[in-house]
Order: structure tokens, then C-alpha cells, then sequence
């Protein structure tokens, strides 16, 4: 049965009163910024163009499509958020619901989430500013472009920018979350302008016959993209990991979850419109690593196109930054509560912030991101992450039969139906996705049950006190 031991809900309500916690220091404008910092990145930048060739223009619908299951799963998100306002979010939420096997599965699979994704994005991050530096004609040696094995026909070792980049946020995560904020938010304001910029710049060259075929692959293909592009919008619930550091948690998070996503999913729609409408959709596969901007290019709109390289690049830097604050907030939380060696929940005397836990998975993911070709794992992550949201939905029932009394800030509207429809989504999404990130997902929940019975339920705090 200690399979199943739980946190106690009220003492998690009463440890994020934070005597001895994370500094409260972000409000609502914050919190959506922090959301919007984590959203808007490779999804848009890049996978748009294989999106674009999945499923035709009705691309728009596959973005509608993988923003419902988003704002359903906010929706559930908010309501536990604001009533367990605790540092590590759904790993947080399923340890005091359904005790420590699920909480412990979770928590491994949001390694998927936001540790793999730092990786993968700085990847992609490195990618825009060669092609950057060429432009100006700076060439790094061919070696320290790509991880091994990644370009076909090179002699590829490390991917150095890739390891910089992850160096560098791992120094502003590590000196502290004000500082962490003042940064995303200039860096989000810039990547907002740019977006805006494509949509603007690019409406004037639609052509509406370009519309037609809408939805060449039929629904299939519109499904299918929504699964894969579920990538670009990946990361709002990293504003669920600053809980514990947000001023009046009950108001500012379904604000900022809500906010970020509604945001995003008016920028994408209008991207994928103009895109699809600029060019006939074929014709991304000339340029699948950088669509956007080949769309813009051959508009004849070239000024745009440096624009855009910034906005890739700046994009993809505060995707990162929140990924890995939200990183190393799930591992503090799993430290503190013993099912990772302590060391890594504690503060640092002047930061006050997880400064060694920091590093670690700044240093762990960066080298990841610098050794491994990493393009095929945008699948992998978005299975973590629908297998996430699923289970907050259901957790969401749990503790409204088992804890119906508690303080809810936010409650989920028309329970149960609204939490049992995402779980319907969630599901239905992660049937669209292949069977080798199946095989994946699963090898890599294996792995980490293995490490939990070796390691971790001894060594849980629930343990040593019960
Ligand atoms: N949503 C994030 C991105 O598109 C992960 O980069």
C-alpha cells in the first residue's frame, strides 16, 4: 500500500505559506509573460513547415485543435494550481491525489517535458544563429556545429553554441527569479513584435488561392499536424512551477495559464494563415528548417527576414529559460520530499535560489543538447506531456470526491464533464502519435520505475516518517 501513501493536501497548503520556501515575487503580468516566454519558440519557428505539409492550410484547425486539449488542460491546471500552490506542479498535484507511484511516474515524464525540451530547443537555438553568423560570414569549425551523427556527411563532434546558450540561463536561473523575470519579459516583448510583424507584413502577399485545397489530407492529416504542432504550445504550464513563488496564486495563475494560451493561439492561427496563404503549402519543404522566413523571402519582404532570425532566436531563448526554471522546480520539489538526493532542494544563502540543482541540469541537458541529434523528440516530448495532462484532469476528479471541503481559488467549470473531456483529448492526441515514440515513452517510464524501487520510495520522506 505505500505504493499509494500521499502528501497530506493541507500540509502542502501550509508549506507553500513559505517560511522557509521560494520568495514570493511574480504577479499576474508576470505569469502570463513567464507563459507566453515558454510558448512561443520552435513550435512556430520551425515545425510550422512540417505542420504546413501535414495537413495543408486547414493547419489553422490542427492549431485550434491541439489549443482545445491546451486551454481544457488549463482549465484543470488552474484549479489545482490555485488550491496547492506548491513549487512542482502536477508532480505536486498527483503525490497529494494518488499518492507517490503516480506522483513519482510523473514527475519522471515531465523530465521529458521540460528537461528534453531545453535540449531540443537549444538545438534549434544554435541552428538560427549559424545560419545567422553565416549570413554576416562567421563560420564556427564544422565540428563544433552539431551534435555527432546529425548532419549526414560531416564530421560533426559538440554543438557548441547549443552548450553556450544553456550555460548562460543556467546562470540567470541560478541568481534568482526577479532577475529571471525582468529578463523574460523584455526578451517576450520582442518575440511578440516580431510574431506580429510576420502577420502584418505578411497579410499584404495572401493569396486565397492558395486556401484551396483547404484540407488536402482530410481530417487524418489535420489530426495528425495537431499532434505534432501541440509542440508550439507546449510549455504554458510551466507557469504552474512558479506557484509557489506568485503573488495571490488564486487569481494570478488561471490568469496567467489562460492568458498565455489565448495569446498564442490568436498568433498562431493568424501564422499559419498567412503562411499557407503567401505560398502554396507544398512548397515548405524547400525550406523545412526555416519556413517562416522562406515564406517571407519569397514574398520579396528580405528586411523581414532578418527580423525573424532575431525573433527565432529570441524566441527560443526564453523557451529554454522557462523550461529549465520549470526543470529545476520539479527536481527541488522531488528532493524535498526525498525521492531525490537532498542536496538538490537546497537554497543558496543569498539567492535563495536551488543554485546547485541549477547547475546540475543546466550542465546534464546542455551536454544532452550538444551530444545528441535531437529533432525526433518533439514527438517524444509531446506524449510526456499529454500523458501529464490527462493525469491532471483525473486528479482534478480525485480530489474533488476525496477533499471536497478544501479552498478552491479557481474551480474547473462543469466538473466532471470539462476534466473527463480532456482526458478524451489528451488521449485521442497521443493516438495520433507514432508507434516509435510509443515504444519510447515507455522504455523511458520503465527506467525510471526501476529507479524509483531501487532508490526512491526508500529514501522518501514518507518513508523515514511512517
Ligand atoms: N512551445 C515551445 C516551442 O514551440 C516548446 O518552442
Amino acid at each position: 500500500m505505500s505504493l499509494f501513501r500521499t502528501k497530506s493536501v493541507d500540509h502542502l497548503i501550509r508549506a507553500s505559506q513559505n517560511q522557509h520556501g521560494l520568495k514570493r515575487a511574480l504577479g499576474p503580468l508576470d505569469l502570463t509573460l513567464l507563459g507566453i516566454g515558454a510558448v512561443i519558440g520552435t513550435g512556430i519557428f520551425v515545425l510550422i513547415g512540417k505542420g504546413a505539409l501535414t495537413a495543408g492550410p486547414a493547419l489553422m484547425l490542427s492549431f485550434v485543435l491541439a489549443a482545445v486539449a491546451c486551454i481544457l488542460a488549463a482549465l484543470c491546471y488552474a484549479e489545482f494550481a490555485s488550491t496547492i500552490p506548491a513549487a512542482g506542479s502536477i508532480y505536486t498535484y498527483t503525490y497529494a491525489t494518488m499518492g507517490e507511484l503516480a506522483a513519482w511516474i510523473i514527475g519522471w515524464d515531465l523530465m521529458l517535458e521540460y528537461g528534453l525540451a531545453t535540449s531540443a530547443v537549444s538545438a534549434g537555438w544554435s541552428g538560427y544563429v549559424q545560419a545567422f553568423l553565416a549570413g554576416i560570414g562567421l563560420h564556427l569549425p564544422a565540428a563544433l556545429t552539431a551534435a555527432p551523427g546529425s548532419v549526414p556527411g560531416v564530421d560533426t563532434w559538440f554543438n557548441l553554441p547549443a552548450f553556450i546558450i544553456m550555460m548562460i540561463i543556467t546562470s540567470v536561473v541560478a541568481f534568482g527569479i526577479r532577475e529571471s523575470a525582468r529578463f523574460n519579459n523584455v526578451m517576450v516583448a520582442l518575440k511578440v513584435v516580431v510574431v506580429v510583424l510576420v502577420i502584418v507584413v505578411g497579410a499584404r502577399h495572401v493569396d486565397t488561392a492558395n486556401w484551396t485545397p483547404f484540407a488536402p489530407y482530410g481530417t487524418q492529416g489535420i489530426f495528425k499536424a495537431g499532434a505534432v504542432m501541440f509542440f508550439a504550445f507546449l510549455g504554458f504550464d510551466a507557469v504552474t512551477n512558479a506557484a509557489e513563488e506568485a503573488r495571490n496564486p488564486a487569481r494570478s495563475l488561471p490568469i496567467g495559464l489562460l492568458g498565455s494560451i489565448s495569446i498564442c493561439t490568436l498568433l498562431y492561427v493568424a501564422v499559419a494563415a498567412v503562411m499557407t496563404g503567401i505560398l502554396p503549402y507544398q512548397r515548405f519543404a524547400e525550406g523545412i528548417d526555416h519556413p517562416v522566413a522562406l515564406a517571407l523571402q519569397l514574398a520579396g519582404e528580405h528586411w523581414v527576414g532578418g527580423f525573424i532570425t532575431l525573433g527565432a532566436v529570441v524566441g527560443m531563448t526564453t523557451v529554454i529559460l522557462v523550461m529549465l526554471y520549470g526543470q529545476t522546480r520539479i527536481t527541488f520539489a522531488m528532493s524535498r520530499d526525498g525521492l531525490l538526493p537532498k542536496k538538490l532542494s537546497e537554497l543558496h544563502p543569498t539567492h535563495n535560489t536551488p543554485f546547485f540543482n541549477t547547475w546540475v541540469i543546466g550542465i546534464v541537458f546542455g551536454l544532452i543538447a550538444a551530444l545528441l541529434p535531437l529533432d525526433f523528440l518533439a514527438e517524444l516530448i509531446n506524449i510526456g506531456t499529454l500523458a501529464a495532462f490527462t493525469l491532471v484532469a483525473l486528479a482534478v476528479l480525485i480530489l474533488r470526491r476525496t477533499r471536497p471541503d478544501l479552498p478552491r481559488g479557481f474551480r474547473c467549470p462543469g466538473s466532471p464533464y470539462i476534466p473527463v473531456l480532456t482526458m478524451a483529448v489528451c488521449i485521442f492526441l497521443m493516438i495520433q502519435l507514432d508507434p516509435l515514440t510509443w515504444i519510447c515513452f515507455v522504455v523511458w517510464s520503465a527506467i525510471g520505475l526501476a529507479v524509483y524501487f531501487l532508490y526512491a520510495r526508500r529514501r522518501s520522506n514518507l518513508h523515514t516518517t511512517s
